[in-house]
């Protein structure tokens, strides 16, 4: 209503303000009729653009260009003679008599821009109300196929609804956006926004030939790389449409919109940035709806940050750093380690090798769910054939990689398989991906080496002689058995500490079933057990990034192991078998502390003197993390939801050492991987990656306010402390009003004394400087 009312407005402006120059109000160009640059414009006839002359900011050039009329800040959407300005006011637009547009100055002198020639008899050009600038044969009908020429075939650096992205491949023509040079220059600047038509077709941002963001492939829905799009498929609220079309002679991206009156569009800006914009009517503004690259997430600012075989965890979309432990952002696919922890870039490579060890009938695929597929474009690509032919076909060729379905909407088909490395891959976590299957090796996934040896051996054997299998594989089974035997011993000896078969761990986590599961911790996701004698367990199945091998893993769990406090989570035992590392803990019934501290429900459970208990508990662990065991441990990741809880509300700290395992390393180093998660991150940990006992000690302090003042502290530090909970408890306590801070479920039997130190004691570990805080002595 408001659209309406305000178009009239602008329409009923309008008129009378081109009465003046012109003296009516058209749409047309005729021979006859040009238009000169004095004001005048070509209006669309329910008023949403116009055509007009125009100077960018900051800039005295006239260009002819197409703009949003109806709306106030006349955003130009298209320009015509962007390489080529009218330097005077002497510039006209005219449509000569056989149908060529031609933009001059100085009185029809100079052609400084002109369209292709059609040879029409009777040419008009008109502006019609989506933004599209057509030539066609007067009193033809006004349909696309009509359109001699039009401005949506020559798409400048904005995408509007109904405006083509991609190829006609019978021509070779690539509809693009190019961004302006700056703002105040429409020439072709050096970013692009296009479809790629190598391999399976993807949308790329280029910086002049370079490639610098990848869309991925259209997956039946949307960009395999943008799930964002998925905010607004059909049902959404803003009512944008997707559509895709490929064929042999053509592959175009465009959307549109179900309500006519609301207004987006897409633009190639010339910061690099591909961004799409709302009009809202009741702010008179544009909205920033998205944008790509997402600079602000290290998984999509950079192509490919995790290198080949690797993907980066993304937890895009959702601003909320909290929901989401940030905590090594790499990791190898299952059958892959790193070539370099300390250069992710460099990706990671195959444990086996691969074309050796290829076409064992026990290969098979490993199902990497919600990804955003690797890079297409040296990819093939089948609309028709099933999943279950394509991974046949993938299965039986040993050249190839992976393979996912093509289409993703309706019934899953087609297939896209690969033979390359894999790329610029992502897992995402709360938005949608799809699932990619990766060749794993029969050697590399699960089953021993040793089976395999044998299976290699008897199958030769079996050519030459039916008796010596019996003979070999006998032998081969005594060999096995003497060794494992031997194992047993040597790791029961030096080990001291319980070394679980895998077996046991199955059968104790029901196979990891789902229903087990308790969490997903930064090193991989945790389940409940059960052992034959009914001890409850808390199983740890650390993801498969660490680059330690068997005896170094070994030798930090025996550490581990050995560390023990009170308020530390007791190791029960650890299990090393199948590719597996798994951690054994003790089990803790009342779960973290997070799940108490914002729960409304469940914090009031948490009065002062539990929540005193739980500071002084933790205080207690780090003092002997710190300071006191035998080794410096840095734990490295403190946070409310790794304080576990016991029966009677005792805390312990878990996932110490964690470091220790990944890194083999603990004194104050730089790592370019930041381990840990927002918001507990010291500044210097986040901004320049060094650590030391002094980013515990800022953890804790966070961790201390949290458990005052029952809120999560956000966000990534600010080096201006005010955007977060830090900032706000100092401004009040600085403003002498703490008790403003203090959790409401606390309740009222509050010692001041032991509240008013730990606010204090809080406040002086997250100060900036780590000199400044204080040890946990
Ligand atoms: C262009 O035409 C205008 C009038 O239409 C005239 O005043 C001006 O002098 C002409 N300029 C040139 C360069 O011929
Ligand atoms: C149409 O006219 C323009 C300018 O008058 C000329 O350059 C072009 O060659 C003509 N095209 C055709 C197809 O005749
Ligand atoms: C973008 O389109 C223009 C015009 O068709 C073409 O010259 C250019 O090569 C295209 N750029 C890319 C990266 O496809
Ligand atoms: C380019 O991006 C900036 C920052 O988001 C924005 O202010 C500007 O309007 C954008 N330009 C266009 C043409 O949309
Ligand atoms: C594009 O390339 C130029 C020159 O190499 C560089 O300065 C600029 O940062 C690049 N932009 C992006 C978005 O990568
Ligand atoms: C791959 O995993 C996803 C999600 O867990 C599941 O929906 C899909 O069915 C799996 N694919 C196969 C072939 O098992
Ligand atoms: C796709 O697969 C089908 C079924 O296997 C086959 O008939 C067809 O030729 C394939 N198309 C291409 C382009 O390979
Ligand atoms: C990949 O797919 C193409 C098209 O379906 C097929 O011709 C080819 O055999 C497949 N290659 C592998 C290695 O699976
Ligand atoms: C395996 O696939 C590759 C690539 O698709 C192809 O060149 C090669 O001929 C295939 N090999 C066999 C044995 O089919
Ligand atoms: C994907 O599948 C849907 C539903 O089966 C179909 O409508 C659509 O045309 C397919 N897309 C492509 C690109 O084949």
């Amino acid at each position: 209503m408001t659209n309406f009312v305000s178009s009239i407005v602008f329409v009923l402006a309008a008129t009378s303000f081109f009465s003046l120059s012109t003296g009516e109000l058209r749409d047309k160009l005729t021979p006859t009729q040009p238009l000169a640059d004095d004001g005048g414009a070509l209006i669309s006839a329910a008023g949403n653009f116009e055509l007009t002359f125009f100077s960018p900011a900051d800039s005295s050039n006239r260009y002819i260009g197409i703009r949003y009329h109806a709306n106030s800040d006349h955003v130009v959407v298209w320009v015509a003679n962007r390489q080529r300005p009218v330097i005077s006011r002497s510039g006209r637009l005219s449509v000569t008599t056989n149908g060529t547009l031609i933009v001059t100055e100085d009185n029809s002198t100079v052609v400084v821009w002109s369209s292709s020639s059609p040879a029409l008899k009777i040419p008009v050009a008109r502006l019609l109300d989506n933004g599209n600038f057509v030539v066609m044969e007067a009193g033809s009908s006004d349909e696309r196929s009509s359109y001699a020429w039009q401005s949506f075939d020559f798409p400048t650096d904005t995408l509007l609804p109904g405006m083509m992205l991609g190829w006609d491949l019978d021509t070779g023509v690539s509809r693009n956006l190019t961004a302006w040079r700056s703002a105040s220059n429409p020439a072709p600047g050096d970013y692009v926004a296009g479809l790629d038509r190598q391999g399976d077709p993807q949308l790329f941002l280029w910086n002049g030939t370079r490639p610098y963001w990848r869309g991925g492939p259209w997956n039946g829905l949307r960009f395999s790389g943008v799930p964002d799009m998925a905010a607004m498929e059909p049902g959404n609220d803003l009512g944008v449409y997707y559509e895709f079309l490929i064929d042999p002679s053509q592959v175009f991206y465009w959307f549109g919109m179900r309500n006519p009156l609301i207004i987006s569009r897409l633009v190639m800006n010339h910061s690099g940035l591909l961004q799409r914009f709302l009009w809202i009517h009741e702010k008179s503004n544009w909205v920033l709806l998205g944008h790509r690259p997402k600079v602000e997430d290290p998984c999509d600012k950079v192509l490919s940050p995790c290198g080949q075989n690797a993907f980066c965890k993304c937890d895009a979309g959702h601003a909320e750093p909290e929901a989401s432990p940030v905590v090594d952002i790499c990791e190898c696919l299952q059958g892959f380690h790193p070539k370099d922890t300390k250069d992710w870039t460099r990706g990671c490579a195959r444990e086996t090798t691969m074309l050796k060890e290829c076409g064992n009938r026990a290969d098979g695929f490993f199902n990497l769910s919600n990804a955003k597929l690797p890079d297409t474009s040296r990819s093939t690509v089948n609309w028709t054939v099933s999943l279950e032919q394509c991974k046949d076909l993938c299965l039986n060729n040993c050249s190839c990689t992976a393979y996912a379905s093509s289409n993703i909407s309706g019934v899953v088909s087609g297939c896209i398989n690969w033979t390359t490395d894999l790329t610029d891959l992502m897992v995402y976590t709360g938005e949608p991906g799809q699932d990619l299957y990766v060749r794993q090796l029969a050697v590399d996934s699960g089953h021993s080496h040793r089976g395999n040896l044998v299976t290699v051996i008897v199958a030769s054997v079996l050519a030459i002689c039916i008796v010596a299998i019996a003979v070999t594989a006998c032998w081969i089974w005594r060999m096995k058995k003497r060794r494992r035997h031997f194992d047993d011993k040597a790791e029961s000896k030096d080990l001291d500490l319980p070394v679980f078969h895998l077996s046991t761990i199955i059968d104790a986590t029901v196979n990891f079933s789902i229903d087990n599961k308790l969490g997903e911790g930064g090193f991989g996701p945790v389940y409940k057990g059960k052992l034959g004698n009914d001890q409850e367990i808390a199983v740890k199945r650390l993801s498969k990034s660490s680059s330690q091998g068997v005896d170094e893993f070994k030798n930090e769990v025996i550490l581990i192991a050995k560390l023990q406090h009170r308020n530390l989570v007791r190791l029960l035992g650890c299990c090393v078998q199948g590719g597996e590392r798994i951690l054994v803990y003790e089990y803790m019934p009342n779960g973290s502390l997070d799940a108490f501290l914002f729960n409304e429900a469940k914090s009031t459970m948490l009065d002062w003197q539990r929540r005193y208990n739980i500071i002084v508990g933790i205080a207690r662990a780090l003092l002997y993390l710190h300071h006191d065991s035998r080794f410096k441990i840095i734990h490295r990741d403190l946070k409310a939801s790794n304080v576990l809880l016991d029966k009677d509300m005792n805390p312990k700290i878990s996932d110490f050492g964690m470091a220790r395992i990944f890194r083999g390393d603990d004194s104050e180093v730089n790592t370019r991987r930041i381990v840990g998660t927002y918001g507990y991150m010291s500044p210097e940990y986040a901004m320049d990656g060094t650590f030391s006992i002094k980013s515990d000690v800022f953890s804790f302090g966070v961790l201390v306010l949290e458990i005052i003042s029952g809120k999560r502290n956000r966000g990534v530090y600010q080096s201006a402390l005010h955007l977060n909970l830090l900032g706000h408890i100092w401004n009040l306590w600085q403003a002498d009003n703490a008790s403003e801070l203090i959790d409401k479920s606390i309740g009222p039997s509050v010692s001041t004394a032991e509240l008013m130190s730990c606010i204090k004691i809080g406040l002086l570990c997250v100060q900036e400087r780590p000199g400044d805080r204080p040890t946990m002595h």
